[in-house]
């Protein structure tokens, strides 16, 4: 069976889901999206990632044209037809088809125009994030030279991309994006985070990072489980200076971050809090989802 993709409202193969040429999301990155993990075909996290698409549908104001109910039962549809158990699902809407002009099209004020709504889904070995906490990860640096509405999950990341590819060519996981004064502000696609005599430290949300559903599930847990979290903005002095290092995302829900730009966080190896706090992830993707690797 061929892998099957959502195109406004209809189920076709991958090879045959095309949008037009003219798409906003192709011409201008005018889309948002999201991304969601399915573990035991259950989507964790749903209504924070659909909240987050309301939130920054709204920001633009893209008007879909679907409410939660609907969407959440399209999802489900594909991820049912896919016939994937652990799989991640893209969820992509753009301001619609029109002919190329910046300012949006349509009459004011409503500049009504069909959104366009797709989604694909691709299996994903959630597995190998578990046995990753065993080595832990790398990571460079670049510098944060990304837009100033970065919290805005839109699919205008060609800074990410190319912060990413950079990290590709230097055998490395994930880049850090590093602003003005050394401060540290997320990855190009995962939330940055340090520890540091026992206090777990990430950047503030705002407009400077991606409010991330992995980062927020991870304060949680951890306030829950009585650790102490600090939402303030780090450096990169201060991370190569830290105890434990780690990042966190839909598609790796907590990773350690065992060197920076080549040098050894702590001891080099996962750490007890990054491994505690894999513990408290895991065990609440099986509460949600019951898978277990
Ligand atoms: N990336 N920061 C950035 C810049 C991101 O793109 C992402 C997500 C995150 C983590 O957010 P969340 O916990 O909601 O996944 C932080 C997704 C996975 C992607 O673009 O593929």
């Amino acid at each position: 069976m061929p892998q099957l993709a959502y195109v406004n409202g209809r189920i076709l193969p991958l090879a045959d889901a095309t949008l037009h040429i003219e798409d906003r999301g192709t011409q201008f990155g005018d889309a948002v999206y999201e991304v969601c993990a399915v573990m035991n075909r259950r989507i964790l996290d749903w209504q924070p990632h659909c909240a987050r698409l309301r939130r920054n549908l709204a920001e633009l104001g893209i008007m879909l044209d679907i409410a939660d109910g609907p969407l959440t039962l399209q999802a489900r549809r594909l991820i049912a037809a896919n016939g994937f158990a652990e799989c991640i699902i893209y969820i992509q809407v753009s301001r619609g088809t029109a002919k190329r002009d910046h300012a949006f099209p349509g009459a004011a004020p409503a500049n009504l125009v069909m959104p366009n709504l797709v989604m694909t889904v691709r299996r994903f070995d959630f597995a190998q994030r578990i046995r990753q906490l065993e080595t832990g990860i790398s990571v460079i640096t670049q510098p944060d030279n990304r837009w100033g509405r970065v919290d805005i999950k839109t699919t205008g990341l060609l800074a990410n991309v190319l912060a990413k590819q950079a990290a590709k060519d230097a055998s490395a996981f994930e880049a850090w994006l590093v602003a003005d004064g050394g401060i540290v502000r997320e990855g190009s696609s995962t939330n940055a985070w340090i520890v540091k005599d026992g206090r777990i430290i990430t950047h503030p949300t705002g407009t400077a990072i991606l409010p991330g559903i992995a980062r927020d599930s991870l304060i949680r847990l951890a306030r829950a489980a009585q650790l102490q979290v600090e939402e303030r903005p780090f450096t990169l002095a201060e991370a190569l200076a830290a105890d434990e290092a780690f990042l966190t995302s839909t598609t790796s829900p907590i990773l350690p971050v065992v060197r920076i730009d080549g040098q050894k966080v702590g001891s080099g190896t996962t750490g007890p809090v990054v491994r505690r706090l894999a513990e408290l992830t895991w065990n609440e993707v099986a509460r949600q989802t019951g898978w277990r690797a």
